[in-house]
């Protein structure tokens, strides 16, 4: 059977694991599965059929109804559910707090982990997410934990928004980072933790820039080996 090579990289929101992920794959020539994405798409599903997150009863019987595809292309991946394009629909702030409480149900991650793993089975991959080198694929060829300072996160993202011409508070935006770490690490379904054969890289005072050649060396230097 062919090898396929997978690198893993978890870490908090906003620690830039998707840059670092999106630029390492395309120098290595590697499929990038941004895993948040999957779970935004579960959010976005419940959300649609007038369920919260709370509801969680009714939460296994509404995933039996989610046929999600992902399309990766030229522009990126895309999240298909039911036939539908829906990746511009995910990244609005109530998805973000919604897919956070689905990602701690159990029914939810354990539907969504063999889609994870049937993917690093067909492609040299580079996954981020929270529990890719704990859970998903505690097998991967490279483990990398991403971190930066709450603050440092916030002010990237509130940046990022602005960028995009998107109304922010730098305040609100450092609340919902905080609440979402709360949320990610204390859940006791695959907690947001470091694996212990990861690398720790904590980003707070430098710029993605700076941390990306280092990482991408790194990478490449324990691909080799
Ligand atoms: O990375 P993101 O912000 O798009 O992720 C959305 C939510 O999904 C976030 O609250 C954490 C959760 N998530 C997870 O629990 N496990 C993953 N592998 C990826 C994301």
């Amino acid at each position: 059977m062919e090898k396929f090579y997978s690198v893993a990289i978890d870490g908090p929101s906003g620690a830039g694991k998707s840059t670092i992920a999106k630029a390492a794959a395309k120098a290595l020539g590697f499929v990038y599965l941004d895993t948040g994405a999957i779970y935004r798409t579960v959010a976005w599903h419940i959300t649609m059929m007038g369920i919260g997150p709370k509801d969680t009863d009714h939460v296994p019987m509404l995933l039996d109804d989610a046929n999600i595809k992902i399309d990766f292309r030229e522009d990126g991946q895309h999240m298909i559910l039911n036939g539908k394009d829906i990746t511009g629909e995910i990244r609005t702030p109530e998805i973000s707090a919604c897919a956070s409480k689905v990602a701690a149900l159990s029914c939810v991650r354990d539907f969504l982990l063999d889609l994870q793993r049937d993917l690093a089975k067909q492609h040299n991959i580079i996954m981020d997410g929270r529990d890719i080198g704990t859970v998903v694929l505690p097998g991967a060829d490279v483990k990398i934990f991403l971190t930066a300072s709450p603050e440092d996160r916030a002010r990237r993202r509130f940046d990022e928004l602005r960028k995009r011409g998107q109304e922010a508070d730098y305040d609100t935006v450092l609340r919902d980072i905080i609440l979402r770490d709360e949320h990610d690490t204390r859940r006791s379904a695959a907690p947001l933790r470091q694996a212990e054969d990861a690398l720790l890289v904590d980003t707070t005072g430098n710029s993605l820039d700076e941390s990306l050649d280092v990482l991408l060396e790194t990478i490449k230097e324990r691909l080799k080996a």
